[in-house]
C-alpha cells in the first residue's frame, strides 16, 4: 500500500477537527489527567519504510493508559502462550463500558470477556513474568523501547501514583477476580504494576512507531527482527478491531475500519498492515472514553486516503 500524505495536508485536517475539542471532556477520575489541556492535539503517521509525518504539538508527551493493554497482551502471550492466556481471559467484545464489572458476575466460570476491558487487562498484567511490579513494568518498558527504538521512555510517576491512589473500581474488579481465581498474588502489587503500565509516557511519533511495528507483522522497521511473533501481533490487532474502542468498536469499524486502540489520556493508535502506524492525540473525550478529535481525525484520514481494511 503506497499511500502517503503530506505534512501540510495533515496540518489542514488537524486544523479542521480542532473545534471539536470543545465537544469532549477531559477525564477527572484520574486526578492527574484532569490537568491535561484539551487544545493540545497532535497526529503522526509512521510508514513501514521509516518515513514519518506529523502535525500539531509533536513535542507533547502523554500516557498510554489503555493503549498499554495491547502491549501487555503481547507480552503476556509471549510469556505464557495462548492456551494459558485464553484460559483466564476471553476473546469476545462486551458492548459495556471499559470499567464495567457487570459481565464478571454473569460469566461462569467468572473470567473477563476480553483483554481490552479493565478486568481483562488487570488479569493480563497479573500474568506477565516478573516477581515484583517493577520487574513486570521494566519488561513491558523494554518491549516499548524495542518497538520505538528509543530506550529513554519511562512511566510518569505522578500519573501512576494519582491513579494508584484512586483506583477503587480497578481494586474491586481485582478482588472479585481473586475470589474467583482468575488472578493470584497481591492485589496492591497488581495495581502498582497496572497503574505504572498505564502511565508509560510517549510522544506522537513514538506512538505511531508502536502502531507501525504491529502493522509490520511484529517486526522491527529497520532490522526486520521479529519483536513480537507474527501470529501474536495478529491476535493483538484483531482485538483492536473487535474491542479496541470499547462499546464504540462497531461504529468505529464502520466509520474508520482501522485496527485501533484508545486510552483515556486522549491518545489512539492505529495499525494498518502494509501501510504503517497512525497516532492521534486530543485529551477531550466523548462519553465512551475515546478522544473526540482523534476519532474524527481517523475518520477523515480513512475516508480521504481510503484506508479501511474492509
Ligand atoms: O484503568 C483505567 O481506568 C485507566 N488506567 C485506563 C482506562 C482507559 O484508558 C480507557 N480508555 N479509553
Amino acid at each position: 500500500m503506497n499511500k502517503k500524505v503530506s505534512e501540510e495536508q495533515l496540518q489542514e485536517w488537524l486544523k479542521q477537527t480542532e473545534p471539536l475539542t470543545s465537544l469532549g471532556r477531559v477525564p477527572d477520575y484520574i486526578p492527574a489527567l484532569a490537568k491535561q489541556d484539551p487544545e493540545n492535539i497532535a497526529v503522526g503517521i509512521f510508514h513501514l519504510d521509516g518515513d514519518c509525518v506529523g502535525a500539531g504539538n509533536l513535542e507533547t508527551t502523554f500516557t498510554l493508559q489503555s493503549i498499554s493493554k495491547v502491549l501487555a497482551l503481547a507480552l503476556a502471550l509471549m510469556d505464557q502462550g495462548e492456551d494459558y492466556v485464553f484460559s483466564r481471559v476471553g476473546m469476545e467484545p462486551t458492548g459495556d463500558p471499559f470499567n464495567s464489572i457487570a459481565k464478571l458476575e454473569e460469566e461462569d466460570p467468572s473470567k473477563p470477556l476480553n483483554p481490552m476491558i479493565n478486568a481483562g487487562a488487570l488479569a493480563i498484567t497479573n500474568m506477565i513474568h516478573g516477581i515484583t511490579p517493577d520487574e513486570k513494568v521494566g519488561r513491558l518498558l523494554s518491549l516499548v523501547h524495542e518497538m520505538t527504538n528509543d530506550n529513554t521512555i519511562r512511566y510518569d510517576e505522578e500519573v501512576a501514583s494519582s491513579e494508584f491512589e484512586t483506583s477503587y473500581l480497578n481494586r474491586s474488579l481485582s478482588f472479585f477476580m481473586k475470589q474467583h481465581h482468575v488472578i493470584d498474588g497481591s492485589v496492591e502489587e497488581l495495581l502498582d504494576a497496572y497503574t505504572k503500565q498505564c502511565a508509560i509516557c510517549v510522544n506522537i511519533k513514538q506512538l505511531a512507531r508502536i502502531g507501525a511495528v504491529f502493522a509490520n507483522l511484529g517486526k522491527d522497521l529497520e532490522t526486520g527482527r521479529q519483536i513480537i511473533p507474527k501470529h501474536l501481533a495478529r491476535i493483538c490487532k484483531t482485538f483492536m478491531v473487535t474491542c479496541g474502542m470499547y462499546d464504540a468498536s462497531g461504529s468505529f469499524a464502520i466509520r474508520v475500519g482501522i485496527p485501533a486502540k484508545s486510552g483515556v489520556s486522549g491518545a489512539i493508535v492505529g495499525a494498518l498492515n502494509g501501510f504503517g502506524g497512525i497516532a492521534v492525540f486530543g485529551p477531550a473525550l466523548d462519553e465512551k472514553g475515546n478522544s473526540v478529535v482523534g476519532m474524527q481525525l481517523l475518520e477523515t484520514l480513512s475516508s480521504r486516503m481510503d484506508l479501511s481494511i474492509f
